[in-house]
């Protein structure tokens, strides 16, 4: 794959652990949930290392005053991609549990690829957050692309989107059509297969964390 300024592909042990383990057909649903909250939590701590809105504040130590620089109040939004960007919620709001929630729904013809919509609800003033977008699985890139097409419609500037599996083909297809949104994959996988699932993958991301087969 060609290589994008805003495409940064984590290359952690950490991350590759808990990737190798969750990619396996064997493990559960219940642990499925906790290694998406993992990862996304562990994702989260590099992704947000610029961009996010801080203020000054003062805080009296033991010993004396001090001017500290604290995440801006009700400056993060998450939006999950239905439904498999569901399971990474979690894996946010552990670090910031104040941050509000939009969502968008989001379904793959089967046939086409093409994504189609049929569900958006996002918070008051989105437009002036950090959205993080959220979505296990980047494959194509449609269902990614027309969430963030959205969420610019809806007047969001400060856009990042966050992805545990990628595939070239879509991470590509996103970068270029968003060059002003930073995309954060876990890991980048080989091709997508004649159906566009991610090869290897970890097979359908909903179906797994909510076992609906
Ligand atoms: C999956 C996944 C992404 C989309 C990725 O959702 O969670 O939203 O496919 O594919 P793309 O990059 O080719 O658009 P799916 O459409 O299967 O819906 P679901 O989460 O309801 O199962
Ligand atoms: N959606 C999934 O859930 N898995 C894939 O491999 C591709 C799209």
């Amino acid at each position: 794959m060609k290589s994008y300024d805003n495409v940064i592909i984590f290359d952690h042990p950490l991350i590759r652990h808990k990737i190798a383990i969750l990619r396996d057909e064997k493990t559960s649903m219940k642990e499925v949930r906790e290694l998406v909250e993992e990862i996304t939590t562990l994702m989260t701590y590099e992704c947000l290392k610029e961009g996010v809105p801080t203020t000054e504040i003062e805080v009296k130590t033991p010993l004396e005053v001090c001017k500290q620089q604290v995440v801006k109040d009700n400056s993060i939004a998450i939006v999950p991609i239905l439904r498999a960007g569901l399971g990474m919620v979690n894996g946010i709001h552990v670090l910031f549990p104040s941050a509000r929630v939009g969502h968008i729904g989001m379904y793959r013809d089967e046939e086409t690829l093409e994504p189609h919509s049929y569900y958006c609800k996002l918070p008051d003033g989105i437009e002036d957050k950090l959205v993080l977008v959220v979505d296990p699985m980047l494959a194509t890139g449609g269902s990614a692309c027309d969430a963030i097409n959205l969420l610019k419609e809806r007047g969001c500037k400060h856009i990042k989107f966050m992805a545990i599996i990628g595939a070239p083909e879509g991470v590509s297809l996103v970068a270029e059509k968003h060059p002003d949104v930073n995309i954060y994959v876990s890991t980048l996988d080989r091709c997508l297969n004649k159906n566009g699932y991610i090869l290897p993958g970890l097979g359908d991301a909903g179906d797994r964390l909510f076992g609906t087969k």
